[in-house]
């Protein structure tokens, strides 16, 4: 039986991941969730897990050194999602993301060497690299962030690095492109632009639109995690990435067209500040090993969206109140 700490298992990704253990191990795994349920988590996205003996959630901050101190005993493996993962937020107010990116990264890895975990895997992110135009970043590249998220995702990454060289701590790093998928916060392109067009609401394109990103199911993120969980090399760096880089506009028309929406729908508004235009992974070192992604893009796309059409109370629930301040704010909408 192994035991797992997710931190931020209430989250898009993290709950996925949960999701994706119990199917995949059933009884055979353990797993503590610690989460300190900001705006992003949501334990709506974990209820057909809660009653479970072999799971637990605990609801607190990474960055509280006694609670996670009493948690990483209890566990064999730790698996780092816990972040303020928003891009647009860090612009307008880093502060958090230095917190809990950064230092509660540095607490879990604290513990983790203390406690002297059998492996620790850092959800980093391809952020981490910035821009290119041309080619693919590799593992070796250098890392040039340019917002204050990826500048914090990079100084947890590099921290989780130095643990393995300093004190041998059993880490590994991953770093994946654009995720899309169930339980995403309605703030993300895919999930904000398919929950806005169901209500026959705009949907605001940054620039011209021709920012490109590379995106992955969120299930295949979740397979190569488990993959690398065996088959990755202690201190390694791994990128993971889903081999379908398309522009934000194409994304766009895509959605549209799938739900039979019109391209009026369609409004431009200025870009962000710093804004990267493209990312690009060059995912040769995990393919080596035997890992390759799953889904299909157009039918995971069409999958995430027959979600969103199914789970219309999900995403209304959270569609109010702060939710829409923020958003009319932030796009002037
Ligand atoms: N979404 C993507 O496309 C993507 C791509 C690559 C890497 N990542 C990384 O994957 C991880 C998960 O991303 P996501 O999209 O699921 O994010 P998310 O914002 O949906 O979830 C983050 C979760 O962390 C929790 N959290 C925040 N601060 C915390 C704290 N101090 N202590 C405990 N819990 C805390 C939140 O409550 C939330 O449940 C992040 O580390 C992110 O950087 C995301």
């Amino acid at each position: 039986m192994i035991r797992y700490l997710v931190t931020g298992g209430a989250g898009f990704i993290g709950s996925n991941y949960i999701h994706y253990l119990f199917d995949k191990y059933d009884n055979n795994v353990h797993v503590i969730n610690l989460d300190k349920l900001t705006y992003a988590g949501n334990p709506d996205n974990l209820k057909d897990v809660e009653n479970r003996p072999n799971y637990q959630f605990v609801k607190g901050d990474i960055c509280d050194a006694a609670l996670v101190d009493e948690l990483v005993p209890r566990v064999d493996i730790i698996v780092n999602f816990a972040a303020e993962s928003h891009v647009d937020r860090s612009i307008g107010d880093p502060d958090a993301f230095i917190k809990t990116d950064i230092y509660g990264a540095f607490v879990l890895l604290e513990s983790a060497r203390k406690h002297k975990i059998k492996k620790f895997i850092q959800i980093s992110t391809d952020e981490v690299y910035g821009s290119i135009l041309d080619g693919s970043f590799k593992e070796t590249d250098t890392l040039e962030p340019s917002s204050p998220y990826s500048a914090s995702k990079a100084g947890a990454d590099r921290l989780a690095f130095s643990y393995y060289v300093t004190y041998k701590t059993p880490v590994i790093i991953t770093r994946c492109s654009n995720n899309f998928g169930m339980f995403q916060y309605p703030e993300k392109l895919i999930s904000l632009f398919v929950t806005n067009a169901l209500e026959n609401k705009q949907l605001p394109v940054y620039g011209d639109g021709k920012n490109i990103r590379d995106w992955i199911f969120v299930l295949d993120h979740c397979d190569a995690i488990d993959f690398l969980i065996t088959n990755g090399t202690l201190g390694q760096v791994y990128n993971i990435g889903g081999g379908n880089e398309k522009t934000n506009i194409d994304i766009t028309r895509l959605i549209l067209q799938k739900l039979d929406k019109p391209a009026s729908l369609i409004t431009w508004v200025t870009d962000r500040p710093g804004h990267d235009r493209r990312y690009s992974l060059d995912t040769n070192k995990l393919t080596a090993l035997g890992w390759k992604p799953q889904y299909d893009f157009d039918s995971a796309l069409t999958k995430t969206i027959n979600w969103y059409k199914d789970n219309t109370l999900w995403w209304s629930k959270i569609k109010t109140g702060e939710f829409l301040d923020y958003y009319k704010k932030h796009y002037k909408l």
